[in-house]
């Protein structure tokens, strides 16, 4: 039987995950958005282009849950984006209600799906999805690191003048500006980016990643980033459905590795059939691991705001 994997909000980020993944003709890809006609539309679109493309993927857009039974995976991108003048923080509110209420859902027709949480603000939304679902951590998973991460090489190659391919880097922690890059596993075809680059114009860079998002709402004005965050999503669901077990940065749920317990973070983990099938702890710095639990803290925060934000809704 074929894989499936189904993308919840078929927006920007829902839409071009679909795109990525339906291109890749490994799985099926159902696509469910509220807008009617919406994903149907999108759908259509997209199997029209298989011809062409030679693959035979089924691509079928709903506003029901139905077609989503079995999925190997739901990739959670519903809910707002930011405009310019938000923060990730300000979705929290609007986001949690549909994520909570869109997981249920989910949950109920694929109890042995993998979840890759996308919606911001993502860690926050992670902890709503694991808790919504039920699942074991290891199959409730965010979307970020890997999209800090291609920010940061992607700067980092500009600057050196080489390939992107050739930059290895790790962004850690939360998806904000507490996000945590790893000066000290950064490497150019393995040489130490200290030794390419001067430390004002690396931190320069971090500075620019920290801001990657912004910058890119700042110049749209209308909403987000989504092909950068669909090209993260579909290395996701490449590593799990195929069981590459990659190591890659995303949010994981940690019980004490780095010294963080009961918070989503993120970190590298190995990302195999079962989901995050191990968290790795790499060796940090001392100031590299008082970022991370700052980090931690941040989300902590966050989590705390959403069962003030639930306790008022009940009152
Ligand atoms: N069920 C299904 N779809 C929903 C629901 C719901 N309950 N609520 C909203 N949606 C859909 C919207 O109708 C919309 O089509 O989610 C989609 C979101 O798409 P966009 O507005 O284009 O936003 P996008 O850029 O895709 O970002 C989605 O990912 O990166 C994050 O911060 C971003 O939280 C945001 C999310």
């Amino acid at each position: 039987m074929r894989k499936k994997v189904t993308v919840i909000g078929a927006g920007n980020v829902g839409a071009t995950t679909a795109q990525r993944i339906a291109e890749r003709g490994y799985a099926d890809v159902v696509l469910v958005d509220i807008i009617k006609g919406m994903p149907q539309g999108k759908a259509l679109d997209l199997s029209e282009a298989s011809p062409v493309l030679g693959v035979d993927t089924q691509i079928t857009g709903s506003n029901s849950y139905a077609a989503t039974r079995n999925s190997d995976i739901v990739v959670i991108t519903s809910g707002i984006a930011r405009r310019p003048g938000m923060s990730r923080d300000d979705l929290l509110a609007t986001n949690m209600a549909i994520v909570e209420d869109v997981t249920t859902k989910v949950v109920q027709r694929s109890p042995k799906a993998v979840l890759i949480v996308v919606s911001n603000p993502l860690d926050a939304m992670c902890h709503v999805a694991l808790t919504a679902s039920g699942f074991p951590a290891k199959r409730v998973v965010g979307m970020a690191g890997i999209l800090d991460t291609a920010r940061y090489r992607s700067f980092i190659a500009e600057a050196v003048d080489v390939s992107v391919e050739d930059i290895n880097a790790y962004v850690l922690g939360g998806h904000g500006d507490t996000m945590v890059p790893l000066a000290s596993y950064t490497t150019v075809a393995g040489i130490p980016i200290g030794e390419l680059l001067p430390k004002k114009e690396i931190d320069a860079i971090i500075d620019r990643a920290r801001n990657g998002g912004a910058e890119i709402v700042g110049l749209l004005k209308t909403g987000s980033a989504f092909y950068a965050p669909s090209a993260a999503v579909a290395e996701m669901v490449d590593s799990i459905l195929l069981d590459k077990k990659r190591i890659l940065p995303c949010a994981a749920y940690l019980s004490g590795q780095y010294g963080i317990k009961n918070v989503y973070v993120g970190v590298p983990v190995k990302l195999g059939a079962g989901g995050i099938e191990q968290v790795m702890e790499i060796k940090l710095a001392a100031d590299e691991k008082r970022a991370l639990r700052r980090s931690a803290k941040a989300v902590e925060g966050l989590v705390k705001d959403m069962v003030r934000l639930r306790r008022e809704a009940k009152s």
